[in-house]
């Protein structure tokens, strides 16, 4: 489904250059549920970028479900993203002004589907996260894991063939990023989604399919989880 041949990413600040991902070449396929860790900044969340066709490699190629992302434009992957690809981000990434059920309609409502049906599918999706009751709540109302899970419910709005989460524990508590992972490793199956997820949480590799490390921008072993 995703695939990365030879990919590097190179950031340039001035006079300072990062090789960030250094010749990475790795394929998800549908129904797997791939956990990355690595060091803070060996380039676990640029790796994720390229993946998701939030950004493109500098050298090698990117390619999600046999379309190359660097041949398309940028509107054409944002449509790709809001169509095919959920995201899920430490800090949840919520509108402060919009209620649950509105933060999850919303990739509905900027691709032009009609509020009533947008609406319907977002309480749908916050049902399968079991936060219904909280749909009218805004999310300063809302506890971390709740909001957590508002973010997976939008994730979710598209039906994607892909969900990629970025540290998506990193702001909560051991109990409540148990839940998270509980809910995440839930969504492969049955669509054959691939689950991405970047993490730091060395007990997070236990509800993946396979475990990927990364360390300075190479991959340095990528296995099956034993369940
Ligand atoms: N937009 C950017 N501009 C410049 N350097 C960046 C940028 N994004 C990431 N980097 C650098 O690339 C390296 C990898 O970063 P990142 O992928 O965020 O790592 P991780 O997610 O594993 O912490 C780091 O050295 C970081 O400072
Ligand atoms: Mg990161």
């Amino acid at each position: 489904m995703i695939e990365l041949h030879d990919a590097t990413k190179t950031y340039e600040q001035g006079r300072r250059v990062v090789n960030a991902v250094r010749g990475v070449t790795m394929s998800v396929t549908g129904g797997e549920f791939v956990t990355i860790m690595g060091p803070s900044g060996s380039g676990k969340s640029t790796l994720m970028h390229l993946m998701g066709a939030l950004d493109t490699p500098s050298t090698g190629r990117a390619i999600f479900q046999g379309q190359n992302l660097q041949a398309m434009s940028d509107s054409e992957r944002s449509l790709l993203r809001r169509t095919r690809i959920g995201f899920v981000f430490q800090a949840f990434n919520l509108l402060p002004t919009l209620t649950a059920a509105e933060n999850v309609a919303l990739p509905l409502l900027l691709g032009g589907t009609a509020r009533r049906l947008a609406m319907a599918r977002a309480i749908e999706c916050l049902q399968n996260v079991g936060l219904d009751p909280r749909k009218d709540h805004y999310p300063e109302e809302l506890s971390g894991g709740e909001m957590q899970r508002v973010a997976v419910a939008r994730a979710l709005i598209a039906d994607p063939d892909a969900v990629l989460c970025d540290e998506p524990t990193g702001n909560l508590d051991t109990a409540t990023s148990r839940d998270i992972l509980e809910l995440l490793s839930k969504l492969p199956a049955p669509n054959r989604r691939a689950v991405i997820l970047v993490t730091h949480d060395p007990s997070a590799a236990a509800y993946g399919t396979r475990l990927v490390k990364i360390r300075d921008g190479v991959i340095e072993s990528d296995e099956p989880v034993r369940r």
